[in-house]
């Protein structure tokens, strides 16, 4: 679905990736671990064309989509659930979906109905709230917004940077629900996840990030039992 070669971001002097191969394929989730710093964040904004790219290449679906706009890389089908949720706070559960279908589905309003009840049936609590601001909700549910937000594009490819980020462990277990079931529903996923044991759990394939660089790479089940990432990792 994806494929990465050769990437490299820099801000200034200072490179955030010094050259990174990567591939998801399609049906599978593709993880990405790696400490603060390691660049997991930037490449997924290279991706779908937040920041610059300096070299190398990104191929969706063997098309090269380098230096495209992020609207036109949207357009294409690569929605990109960001670090912190990026939620209109001010605006209604309802209304941050029909944003999250808007750059995709403009003007086919049965489909971005169709689209919204499925998401509210796969996020009953954003049923709930539906009519409420998104700045209100809880940051489990902030959160579930935020995908749902993305899932409303309908896209090819799913971006998630860090969706358990300050969660408690009940709704990082929620979450990770909901992620299973979009795989099974034959959903691509990149997922960058701070929570390495989470990812390992959830990963067809692991990229380990480490300044900037791949410093591992492999199955969920390998990396999980591999003595470096344990240690690193997983706390022992
Ligand atoms: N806008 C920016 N300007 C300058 N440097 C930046 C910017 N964004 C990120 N960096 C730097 O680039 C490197 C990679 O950052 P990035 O956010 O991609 O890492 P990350 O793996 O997502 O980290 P975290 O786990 O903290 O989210 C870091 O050294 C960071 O300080
Ligand atoms: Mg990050």
């Amino acid at each position: 679905m994806l494929s990465v070669q050769g990437l490299r971001v820099a801000y200034g002097h200072a490179e955030a990736l010094r050259g990174v191969d990567l591939e998801a394929k399609g049906g599978e989730i593709t993880a990405i671990i790696g400490s603060n710093g390691a660049g997991k964040t930037s490449a997924l904004m290279a991706i779908s064309g937040l920041v610059p790219v300096t070299a190398g290449e990104i191929r969706l679906e063997g098309r090269s989509i380098l230096g495209m706009k992020p609207y036109e890389i949207a357009q294409l089908g690569i929605a990109h659930v960001l670090e912190g949720r990026q939620l209109f706070a001010d605006q209604t559960v309802e209304d941050n979906l029909l944003l999250g279908a808007y750059t995709r589905l403009p003007h086919d309003r049965a489909r971005v109905a169709e689209i919204m009840e499925r998401e509210m049936n796969r996020f009953p609590i954003l049923q709930r709230r539906r009519h409420q601001f998104a700045g209100n909700l809880s940051g489990g549910e902030q959160q579930m917004l935020a995908i749902a937000r993305g899932l409303m594009s309908d896209p090819k490819l799913i971006l998630m940077d860090e969706p358990s980020m300050g969660l408690a462990p009940l709704v990082v277990q929620e979450i990770a629900r909901i992620l299973r079931g979009l795989r099974q529903e034959g959903s691509t996923i990149i997922l960058v996840e701070q929570m390495a044991s989470v990812a390992l759990q959830l990963a067809d394939r692991v990229y380990v990030f480490e300044n900037g660089r791949i410093k591992l790479s492999g199955t969920g089940i390998q990396l999980a039992s591999d003595p470096e990432v344990k240690r690193a990792y997983l706390g022992g």
